[in-house]
Formats: C-alpha cells, sequence, structure tokens
C-alpha cells in the first residue's frame, strides 16, 4: 500500500488516531475523524495495522473545525484541534468505555460522569525543548511528533497566560543565547498563574549556573526558583519550593516533583478523589507531593502515604510536618515495597494514582492482602487500568463508579477515578 489509498475512519481510539479498514487491513490515522472520507498513505506497518499519513481529507465531517493553533498537526503535544471541545470528550468517554471492555474485560454500561473545564490556557507546566530548529537558528519549542526534530514555537494556546508571557521573553535575545546550552527548560507556574519554578537541564558549569540562575531570578518577572538538574541531584537558587494551594492546603512542590499540570480541575479532583469517606486508615499509593494525603487527614485518624521519587518525598514529608496532629506518616519506596512490608489493617481506603504502567497484578497481590474495604484508582492509561481493574473484580471487588477528568483538553490523554468496594465487606 506505498502508494496513496482512500478509507473511511470509523471511531477514534486511544493515542489520537481514527481507526478503519482497507484491503483487509486495519489502517490508523491522526487528524481524520470517524465518517469522513479521507485520503492517506502508508507510513510504516506493525503487526499487520497500517499506519498512515493523512493527504486530503475528501468528505469532511461535520463536526470538523479549524485547528486552533498553527503548529497542529506538526507539534506533537495535541491530537484533537480539529474537534470541538464537547465532541472530543465524549469521544473520551467511549474510548475509556471501550479500552476497558476490549482489554479488561470490563463491562461498564452506566454513565460515566465527566469533569471538564475551560479547554485552553489549562497548562500549569511546559516542558520546553531548547535546540536548533531545521533553519538553524538557536530555538524554543516542542518536539514534532515522533521525532526530535524541533518546532521553534511563539506560544502554545494550551499554556496558562503566564507561562505564555515568559515563552515569549525566553526565545528572544538575549535570553535565547543564554540558553543555548540546555536541552530542555521546565516552567512550573502556581495556583495564581503569578510565581514560576525554572528547571534547566543542560552543559553549564557550576559557576554559569550560579551566574545564569541570578539573572533570572533578578531579571525574569515572577521566577522565584531556578533549578539545575544534574547526573547527581539538583542545585537549587532562589526559593527551594514552589507553594501551589489547592482547597484548603499549599503543597510545596520542589524542581522536578511530581505535580498535576491541569491548573483549573485540581480542586474538584481532589474533592471527587477524597469524597465521601473516612474512617481509621487510609493508605495514598504513589503520593507525590500528598495531593490527597493531606485532604484525608482530615478524615482518617492515620494516613500512610508511598511515594519513591526523591524530590516528591522530600515535599511530602514536609506537607506532611504541616498538618496538625501529625497523623500523616510518609513513605519513602516504591509501593510494592511498602505493601510487602506491611502486615494486614483492613485500610478503610486505598488511593492509588500510578504513573501510566498502571500498579500490575504483583502489586495488587499484595495490596488486596491488607484487605482494604475501598479503593479509588485514579488512572491516566486506560489500557493498564483496564488489566487491573479486571484483577481486582476477579478478587472479590466492584466497580461502583467510573468518572472521566478532562484534565488534558486538545490531546489524546485520558484521567479517570474508578472507584471499588469490597464485596461482602458489611459481614467480614
Ligand atoms: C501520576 S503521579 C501521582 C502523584 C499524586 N497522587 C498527585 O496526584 O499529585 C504518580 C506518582 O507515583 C510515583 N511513583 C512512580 N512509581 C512508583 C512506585 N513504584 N512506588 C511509589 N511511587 C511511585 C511518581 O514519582 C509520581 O509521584
Amino acid at each position: 500500500m506505498s502508494s496513496p489509498f482512500e478509507f473511511s475512519p470509523v471511531k477514534l481510539v486511544y493515542g489520537g488516531e481514527a481507526l478503519g479498514f482497507h484491503a483487509g487491513h486495519t489502517v490508523l490515522a491522526p487528524r481524520v475523524l470517524p465518517g469522513e472520507r479521507v485520503e492517506v498513505e502508508e507510513v510504516r506497518r506493525q503487526k499487520g495495522v497500517v499506519f498512515a499519513r493523512p493527504l486530503r481529507i475528501l468528505q469532511p465531517s461535520a463536526e470538523r473545525i479549524e485547528p486552533a493553533c498553527p503548529y497542529f498537526g506538526r507539534c506533537g503535544g495535541c491530537q484533537y484541534q480539529h474537534l470541538p471541545h464537547a465532541a472530543q470528550v465524549a469521544a473520551k468517554s467511549e474510548i475509556l468505555r471501550e479500552t476497558l471492555r476490549r482489554l479488561g474485560p470490563v463491562k461498564w454500561e452506566q454513565p460515566i460522569p465527566t469533569h471538564s473545564g475551560p479547554a485552553w490556557n489549562y497548562r500549569n507546566q511546559a516542558q520546553l525543548k531548547i535546540g536548533k530548529p531545521p533553519d538553524g537558528a538557536p530555538g524554543l519549542g516542542f518536539y514534532e511528533a515522533e521525532s526530535n526534530r524541533l518546532i521553534d514555537i511563539d506560544a502554545c494556546p494550551i499554556l496558562s497566560p503566564r507561562l505564555n508571557e515568559l515563552l515569549a521573553v525566553l526565545r528572544a535575545e538575549p535570553w535565547i543565547s543564554e540558553l543555548a546550552n540546555g536541552r530542555e527548560v521546565e516552567l512550573v507556574v502556581d495556583d495564581r498563574d503569578e510565581k514560576i519554578m525554572m528547571t534547566l537541564a543542560g552543559s553549564w558549569d557550576a559557576e554559569e549556573a550560579e551566574t545564569l540562575a541570578q539573572k533570572c531570578l533578578t531579571e525574569l518577572a515572577g521566577v522565584a526558583t531556578v533549578a539545575f538538574t544534574q547526573d547527581v541531584g539538583v542545585r537549587v537558587f532562589g526559593e527551594s519550593y514552589l507553594s501551589y494551594r489547592v482547597g484548603d492546603f499549599a503543597y510545596r512542590i520542589g524542581p522536578t516533583a511530581f505535580f498535576q499540570s491541569a491548573r483549573f480541575l485540581l480542586p474538584e479532583f481532589v474533592e471527587a478523589v477524597t469524597a465521601e469517606v473516612s474512617g481509621a486508615v487510609a493508605i495514598d499509593l504513589y503520593a507525590g507531593v500528598g495531593l490527597f494525603t493531606l485532604p484525608l487527614s482530615n478524615k482518617f485518624e492515620q494516613v500512610m502515604a508511598v511515594e519513591v521519587h526523591p524530590q516528591s518525598t522530600a515535599n511530602l514529608a514536609a506537607n506532611a510536618r504541616a498538618v496538625p496532629g501529625r497523623k500523616i506518616r510518609a513513605i519513602a519506596g516504591t509501593t510494592f515495597d511498602y505493601l510487602r512490608r506491611s502486615a494486614q489493617m483492613d485500610p478503610d481506603l486505598v488511593v492509588m494514582d500510578p504513573p501510566r504502567t498502571g500498579v500490575g497484578v504483583d502489586t495488587l497481590k499484595l495490596l488486596l492482602a491488607l484487605r482494604p474495604k475501598r479503593l479509588h484508582y485514579v488512572s491516566c492509561n486506560p489500557s493498564t487500568l483496564a488489566r487491573d481493574l479486571a484483577y481486582l473484580l476477579q478478587q472479590g471487588y466492584s466497580l461502583d463508579s467510573l468518572e472521566l477528568f478532562d484534565f488534558f483538553p486538545q490531546t489524546f490523554h485520558v484521567e479517570s477515578l474508578a472507584r471499588l468496594s469490597r464485596i461482602g465487606r458489611e459481614r467480614a
């Protein structure tokens, strides 16, 4: 199929592509919509699936809209700007349901309530690449999809206004030359879209790093922390952490620590994960800097929070210390090791919010030996959620609700919350 061919996608699938069939093959193509007739060409073939690139839209869907960003289609960041926001949300809901059914199999026929916010300017973080775009001058921006070719961008419509202001300053002289020794600059802005933490990766020696850091701290409005990541550890100048408020709590976030990047939905998200639960013991696995841990401490006599990343662990411990009553135990290490060492304790609630790889059956086996009454599973990957839910349902848990958090409009990412409870726990 090296020459162009026509096909008509039937549905959107996880990852941003649309799926259809041609000449006995499954075809996946980006930036096309179900019901359209499109001309595509094959890019590669893997396990019989043809990955194709759209050449022309022969018959557009009635839903198709003009993408708002001039870099859409080249930049690897967004996949859905050609689809109205409401249709993106509906598609993600169906993708979640269908992925659970196909890969679990987990059948969920009830509604999937959706939490949605503004579709633009929603990110509080940006990982900007520094480099030379094909025209040669140093640039700042994002990589093209599936490549490390830089696209020099002047603004990104999904970043917060403050981050776009700083991007505009950094990509112009004199800053772009100051950054030329770098590979990446990460920006994180606080909940008020004011203070910024800047983390640079690249090859500056100690003296150059210090000079550059002082210049950033004095001349870049809002920049309060500048960090350099090195092979061994992180060097920090200015304030040692960014303070980010969600609901009643202010969280310390240090350079390289994980924090959620969707600024508008965070209070609603934390509320949903920690609502309608209380009791003696809660465990927050994959706790990060304690986003759920602190509100859980209002509802449980004791909260155990487990996190492996050194910077996140340090912030988690400090955030926990700030809660009166010392109800929180911050545990540094992997979830697996923590569970392996833990004796049966009948926790009332376990929250788990793993990375894209999910929790995995080996870790779930150890978890179930503790006999948790309720599980709140936050997932950023429906495929690994399907595998883990299928196991939990076989092991005596019921799926009570499934919700979608529309954290990342314009992109294919799907964030969800599954609440489960142990069947027959009242008699246990
Ligand atoms: C998706 S984040 C969630 C963090 C936090 N719950 C939040 O919402 O801010 C996943 C976290 O799990 C941590 N992590 C990754 N693998 C882990 C493991 N095996 N054991 C414990 N924590 C892990 C990461 O460092 C990261 O902080």
